[in-house]
């Protein structure tokens, strides 16, 4: 009997003094191996009167039992701390930056249409502009009638549009083929009426994605232009030139750039202005600044009253200007890209060279 409370002491106290599976499992061995003290007890039965074997068969076999769950719960006790201990020792802390090696070769870049979004964003805001948004689908109505392009009107054919199946309703549905549709949702919208009527003036630019019907080295379906428009009692022509020498400027950064407006025709400003920098060529390369030639870069005016009119406000009242420019192409100038259609390749190659750092400031 003496045996047996023994036994059970050793082999339970091996169980607990485990430290690791190794030494469990030659705890389990030592008690219920072939060879182990549980064992032994076993073998010993057959050797007893039948009455106390099945008494000490009894005992025998509780003991066993209480030893198999003593292993089971020491065994997932230690399997929790192991996994406790792994995690701790792999732990990786997400925040560090990346070792150097390693970040130089994964740098991105900005696309060099991102980057001139942000510049315009930065001059602009300078001047008091907010950038509004328009939708890249637009109605026949914005597109085109809100800006002074009725139906049958034969600007209409000046820009080579993607139709798009009809709404429902029966409304013409475009890709939008210029930005300029979101100066009629500009002007439309409420907030900016009232703000317009309490004396505020309106300030917009607008960046985004416009298409044509038009593919070669200097036109793709797809290109990004940037609208500017500005709204209340008393901004003039004045303004206009003002406004867009200090944005030329600021963006070739060259202080004494040369800007020259010529007298032009858009449907949607009277009277309109195409403005050109100065420029010159030598051995084939383009400077921009003072020289003896010029470069078309942007397309302006006097806001249209009919436009004013048609976007529920009255031209008698309120005046200002517009103007509209190819994001893609003044990349293209401030940055020496050669051709156009390599913009949309996504070529790893020439985002490398011509993309910018988004660590850097834009100004
Ligand atoms: N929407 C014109 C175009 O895509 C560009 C333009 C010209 C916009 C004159 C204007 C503007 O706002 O005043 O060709």
């Amino acid at each position: 009997m003496t045996d047996l409370s023994t036994i059970r002491d050793e082999a339970l106290g091996a169980v607990q003094r485990a430290a690791d599976l190794a030494a469990l499992d030659a705890a389990r061995v030592a008690a219920l191996g072939k060879k182990g003290s549980v064992t032994g007890l076993m073998k010993t039965l057959g050797g007893l009167a039948p009455d106390q074997r099945k008494e000490f068969g009894a005992r025998v076999n509780q003991l066993k039992g209480e030893i198999e769950v003593a292993l089971e719960a020491r065994k997932s006790a230690l399997s929790a701390s192991a996994l406790a201990a792994k995690l701790s020792n792999e732990r990786v802390d997400v925040s560090l930056p990346a070792r150097p090696e390693f970040a130089s070769a994964r740098e991105g870049t900005l696309h060099p249409v991102g980057q001139v979004m942000d510049e315009l964003a930065a001059i602009f805001g300078e001047m008091g502009f907010t950038w509004a948004d328009g939708p890249d689908i637009e109605d026949d109505w914005h597109n085109f009638t809100a800006l002074n392009i009725p139906p049958d009107h034969p600007a209409r054919q000046m820009q080579d549009t993607f139709y798009l199946p009809p709404r429902a309703d029966g409304t013409p549905i475009v890709l939008r083929t210029h930005t300029s549709p979101v100066q009629a949702r500009t002007m439309l919208d409420e907030l900016v009426q009232k703000m317009l009527h309490d004396g505020g003036s309106l300030r917009v630019i607008v960046p985004g994605r416009t298409f044509r019907i038009d593919s070669d080295a200097t036109h793709t379906p797809m290109f990004h232009q940037v609208e500017g428009l500005v709204l209340d009692r008393t901004t003039h022509m004045g303004h206009l030139k003002g406004c867009l020498v200090d944005f030329c400027r600021a963006f070739f950064e060259v202080d004494d750039l040369p800007l020259r407006f010529r007298p032009s025709y858009f449907p949607f400003t009277e009277p309109s202005a195409e403005v050109d920098i100065g420029c010159s060529w030598k051995d084939g390369e383009l400077r921009i600044g003072a020289g003896d030639s010029w470069l078309e870069i942007l397309g302006s005016g006097m806001v249209h009253p009919n436009v004013i009119r048609n976007c529920g406000l009255d031209p008698a009242v309120y005046q200002g200007f517009a103007f509209g420019m190819g994001i893609d192409r003044i990349a293209m100038l401030k940055y020496g890209i050669p051709d156009l259609r390599s913009f949309f390749d996504s070529d790893l190659r020439w985002l490398r060279h011509y993309g910018f750092s988004a660590l850097e400031s834009v100004r």
